[in-house]
């Protein structure tokens, strides 16, 4: 054995020998979360980041980069900082004091399952911790399970899913904040002293202010494709609280959960309270390797369909409102189909009896088809849109219901309001929220979709709307000393419903719509294909909406439609071009009355529709790279698609501002092979002048790095261009 082959020997002996007893790795392929759980003792957190081997995890501590502290932090015998879980027992005490039981770990195809149980050193009370590191993407989701057998129940009072402690180091964070019709808005910030809060009360939707996701950039402004970020996603539908406290010492605490506003928990003896996965993701590539991890792993595990081809479709909503009859929904499915779409929408207004759903001020509930409006009910419909060659879907709001409703007349108990309070309405001053904490209104709303199932089988989407908030916070079902379970047991009960919903339906596709995009998060996705965006479909501001959905979210999930021209929402007038060529970077959609386009418009949407099909497997399965934000302010905003192969790539260019001397930036684009050629075909042509590299061969490396402009003269000019490899003999 040569010299320095011996040396290595010994050196590799030394790291095992000083790796700690009791030290967990736990491991994607390309990241790593180390901790210290020596059973007896505590669950302590090492380390989170770059993939490391067990070999390494001896230098973590060699280097002081272990950070050592609790990985479960619970309140009551150190009491000065935040904590995950706080409790009051039985007998009310408030502490409380983990040793480490037990740790299991399994294994199964999809991931390795690492469970820390820990008891109170007096209680019998229990946490387990778990960490479920998925094999096929760099995720590792992490939630705790609490149970106890006191006399009595245990008051949980604070109750996160995961704590993670951030080492100082100019860390900055990015997150999306927005209202109705401006969703998804990108906020990029250092933190500061003091506690950061992102959270949400909405009690149904959960995504139009802040979302329940977040980036954190570990060292310095956060960029595209460097810099190490971890990415941090909840994944529950309901209220939720993202905090970072950050004081004096070397470490910014981030806590992720529920949250517990006029939430305390009374959890019953031998009753486990199971808390959201937090799904954890790091990458050494910026923001756009974090996206990435993230859009995999939605795709492979949480979007429900997250790999299959979504239909182009045509919506009824911004075309006819609620104005809809049998002729015109004709109409609108012959027109989508002669462009090429694959489905059609129809939206609010198809249902009541004794009272007509004209308007938003009644009818939710009653959701027998309207036979004045659709002589021929929704079989006919289904049949019209046969003939057509295309697929038809419809729209629902089940978990709600108006004072003027045949509903709520015979259920007035059914929906959450306090029992000795008038209820606050909502949309239409007369909308009300059904409690979904009540198994019978569970199971109204799960008959709901049956039985539109069971009498139109060939229903293949539905939009799932839901467009109010919990006001009256109160319960008929839950008992007085549960009241303030609501919150949460209005999405435990919509859950269930869902995945009944799901084991009997599992092709349906079904759209998350709340408002717009008040439910895009990964609580429900596991049981929706696909959410809407905005009820915003201007497309200028669905570039920075988008923008930020597309930190988190895949382009499958992302329902992006062209919209009319002036704008609905904001009155704007822009080329159909434009319109099209925004849309097209999500799962392409149409809201806007066909009838009212030129036929010049409609020759141009059915060469689109047809481009999108050939490129939708790019767009919807690829990998995305941002390119040039619309938030930096250069005049235009840029992406790409590349397929994992990197044979095929899909890039896009938008003037977002306009004005005379505007320097438009150069383009590099990302993710394309080095050594690969590509063949540029410009997509979506209008009547620009070809582009100088139309046809043309270009090494991947030479897009990469040297980069080429693209003019964009006009207001709203748009570039789309495919990249195909090209196999030189
Ligand atoms: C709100 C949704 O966001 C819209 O797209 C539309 O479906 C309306 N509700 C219908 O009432």
């Amino acid at each position: 054995m040569k010299k320095n082959q011996l040396l290595g020997i010994c050196l590799l002996l030394s790291i095992v020998i000083f790796a700690k007893e009791g030290d967990l790795l736990i491991s994607t392929s390309n990241t790593s979360l180390v901790l210290s759980a020596p059973v007896g003792g505590e669950l302590q957190f090492i380390y989170y980041g770059e993939k490391v081997t067990m070999d390494e995890v001896s230098q973590i501590y060699d280097t002081g980069v272990a950070a050592d502290c609790p990985a479960y932090p619970v309140f009551g015998i150190e009491c000065s900082s935040e904590a995950a879980l706080q409790v009051q027992h039985a007998d009310g005490n408030l502490s409380l004091d983990m040793a480490i039981t037990a740790i299991n770990e399994t294994e199964s195809d999809e991931a390795t399952l690492t469970e820390i149980t820990m008891r109170d050193k007096v209680y019998p009370f229990e946490i387990k911790v778990v960490y479920k590191a998925y094999k096929n993407s760099d995720i590792i989701e992490t939630w705790s399970e609490i149970t106890h057998n006191e006399k009595k129940e245990v008051r949980l009072q604070q109750f996160s899913s995961a704590y993670l402690p951030i080492r100082k180091n100019d860390v900055w964070i990015s997150h999306l904040q927005g209202s109705w019709a401006n969703e998804s808005r990108v906020v990029t910030e250092p933190l500061q002293l003091g506690m950061k809060v992102i959270k949400n009360k909405d009690g149904v939707r959960n995504s139009h202010t802040d979302h329940a996701e977040v980036m954190i950039a570990l060292n310095g402004k956060p960029q595209e494709e460097v810099g190490q970020v971890i990415g941090a996603a909840l994944c529950w539908g309901g209220n939720f609280r993202l905090r970072f406290e950050t004081d004096a010492s070397n470490y910014h605490s981030f806590f992720a959960g529920i949250n517990e506003d006029a939430s305390e928990y009374l959890l019953e003896a031998n009753e486990v309270f199971v808390t959201p996965e937090l799904a954890l993701t790091y990458s050494n590539d910026g923001l756009g390797g974090v996206s990435r991890n993230f859009h995999e792993w939605a795709r492979n595990e949480k979007v429900h369909g997250g790999t299959k081809e979504r239909d182009i479709l045509l919506n009824s909503w911004e075309g006819v409102y609620f104005d809809i009859s049998e002729q015109g929904m004709e109409q609108m499915m012959e027109d989508i189909a002669d462009m090429g779409g694959e489905l059609f929408v129809m939206d609010d207004g198809w249902f009541g009896d004794k009272y007509q759903r004209n308007s938003d001020n009644s009818s939710l509930g009653d959701w027998v088809v309207d036979k004045k409006k659709l002589p021929n009910g929704i079989d006919g419909l289904v049949k019209i849109a046969e003939e057509n060659g295309i697929k038809f879907g419809i729209w629902v709001e089940p978990e709600m219901t108006n004072t003027v409703s045949e509903l709520y007349e015979k259920h007035p108990d059914w929906i959450i309001c306090q029992p000795n309070r008038e209820p606050r309405p909502g949309r239409g001053g007369t909308q009300l929220v059904l409690d979904l904490s009540n198994p019978e209104v569970q199971d109204f709303i799960y008959k709901t979709i049956d039985d539109l199932m069971a009498q139109n089988p060939d229903i293949a989407y539905i939009k799932w709307d839901a467009n109010m908030n919990i006001a009256n916070y109160g319960s008929s079902y839950l008992p007085a000393n549960k009241q303030s379970h609501l919150y949460i047991d209005y999405h435990r009960g919509f859950r269930k419903v869902m995945e009944r919903i799901r084991s009997k339906y599992p092709n349906l596709v079904i759209q998350a719509c709340a408002s717009g995009g008040g439910r895009a998060n990964y609580g429900v996705l596991p049981n929706f294909d696909e959410f809407w965006v905005s009820d915003n479909t201007e497309a200028l501001q669905r570039v920075y909406m988008q923008w930020g959905v597309s930190y988190f979210y895949p382009a499958v999930a992302m329902a992006s439609h062209v919209g009319s021209s002036p704008n609905h929402q904001t009155g704007r007038i822009m080329p159909l071009k434009f319109r099209f060529d925004v849309a097209m970077t999500g799962r392409l959609g149409m809201e806007m009355q066909p009838k009212d386009m030129t036929n010049e418009e409609k020759v141009f949407a059915r060469k689109a529709i047809n481009t999108y099909k050939e490129i939708r497997p790019v767009i919807q399965q690829g990998d995305l790279y941002r390119l040039i934000s619309p938030y930096d302010d250069k005049g235009v905003a840029s992406l790409m698609y590349c397929t994992t192969e990197k044979e095929r790539a899909v890039f896009f260019a938008f003037k977002t501002e306009h004005y005379h001397g505007q320097v438009i930036p150069c383009f590099h684009m990302s993710g394309l092979d080095e050594n690969k050629l590509y063949r540029i075909i410009e997509l979506n042509v209008e009547d620009e002048e070809p582009l100088s590299i139309k046809g043309k061969i270009f090494k991947g490396e030479f897009l990469m790095n040297v980069g080429l402009e693209l003019p964009l003269k006009d207001e709203y000019s748009s570039r789309v261009l495919e990249l195909v490899e090209v196999k030189l003999n």
